[in-house]
């Protein structure tokens, strides 16, 4: 017996300011109720092609190993770690956030030697502080995270990359958040295996994430000699789909394909750099507006804060979860609470895709003014 009252489910519109999910392009939502095709018709495949196309161009790169998997962001790390990462190989992680804890985890859990170099939740790393550890570590691989939202940082990853060539380290970078909203440039960073999510600044729901492998990478897993512990993530085995004979591995999800392909393709209409910018004046006017009212940027540097997700110390005697309480029940609005250490400390705002706009942003200002 279904619990709804009505078989037919009809749910609340809220306005996903949080971390991600974000809220899922109009777009998007109506190419999921396409009907749904066989992994192996033309239309399908085509759909599968034109994905990996409008992925390289948002990823910024030019690797023709790139693909969504299987799996929400997690799952790609995961998926990152399984192939790239050998048991008993070493792995630098800079660490100055959840997620590259969780990299960390991830990765000693499948037999990784795990090194990190750790600073200051909020923080970014120098080329000097990665080359020093680097040389001292001279690990086989090397992770970042390059937009960390538990903290609002974004780092390029250019000094990373630079650092990690110096030692003939490969660069694994997490750009779960990065992606369609902020720069990645893949290519121009030096990074060398990257894994993201659908459900941030794709606009998209979760459940398929993209990947993208340098030719240097995939030739190095083709050369790897054990199998990866995975079955499920491993690349190679994924990748026999993509081109003819299309070989079966496992079944793709084609409600989520679909969906893939129309955020993309709404990306690539407006443009990668207007989306940039799009992002860019949604974050400085949200906050200006959050320093109005009392907040506190984690982020100290403003060259080094994600556009697209602002964490934020509330005002002396605000309770924030709270306020999370009342703009969810007055307002429809969610927006997040901070993980990991700065859990109960801080709130976290998503502005990305369609609420990334000036009317969204005000509308969200005016709200959290009246819940405070
Ligand atoms: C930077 C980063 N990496 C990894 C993840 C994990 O992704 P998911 O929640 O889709 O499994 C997240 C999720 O918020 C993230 O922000």
């Amino acid at each position: 017996m279904l619990i709804t009252a009505d078989p037919r489910l009809v749910l609340p519109k809220r306005f996903l300011f949080g971390p991600g999910p974000s809220v899922a392009d109009p777009r998007v939502c109506e190419a999921m109720s396409q009907p749904v095709l066989g992994i192996r018709d033309p239309v399908f495949i085509k759909i599968m092609d034109e994905i990996r196309a409008g992925l390289r161009s948002a990823f910024g790169t030019a690797n023709l190993m790139t693909f969504p998997v299987p799996a929400s962001g997690s799952g790609a790390m995961e998926t990152a770690v399984v192939n790239f990462v050998p048991p008993g190989s070493k792995l630098a992680v800079f660490a100055a956030g959840h997620f590259a804890d969780r990299m960390s985890i991830i990765a000693a859990r499948h037999g990784a030697v795990v090194v990190r170099c750790e600073k200051e939740w909020g923080e970014v790393f120098s080329e000097g502080e990665a080359r020093e550890f680097l040389e001292r570590e001279r690990p086989q691989a090397v992770t970042f995270v390059q937009a960390e939202t538990s903290t609002g940082a974004y780092q390029s990853g250019h000094t990373i990359a630079t650092a990690a060539k110096g030692v003939g380290a490969l660069v694994i970078a997490d750009t779960v958040t990065s992606l369609g909203a902020m720069p990645v440039e893949l290519d121009e960073v030096g990074i060398d295996v990257t894994f993201s999510c659908s459900q941030k600044g794709l606009s998209c729901p979760a459940g398929l994430s993209p990947i993208s492998v340098s030719p240097a990478a995939w030739e190095q897993l083709l050369r790897r000699l054990e199998e990866p512990a995975s079955w499920y993530l491993d690349l190679k085995l994924i990748a026999k789909y993509l081109e003819p004979p299309h070989v079966y591995h496992h079944t793709p999800s084609p409600p989520l394909h679909y969906a893939m392909h129309q955020a993309l393709a709404v990306i690539e209409e407006e443009g990668l750099e207007n989306r940039f910018r799009r992002h860019r004046r949604a974050h400085e006017q949200l906050l200006a507006g959050l320093e109005e009212l009392g907040f506190e940027p984690v982020v100290k540097d403003p060259a080094h804060r994600i556009w697209h997700v602002t964490a934020v110390y509330p005002p002396e005697g605000v309770n924030e979860a709270q306020v999370r309480q009342r703009l969810f029940e007055r307002h429809d609005i969610e927006i997040g609470p901070g993980i990991g250490k700065l859990g109960g400390k801080v709130l976290r705002i998503g502005t990305m895709g369609p609420l990334a706009t000036e009317e969204n942003v005000a509308l969200l200002l005016d709200a959290l003014r009246e819940c405070l």
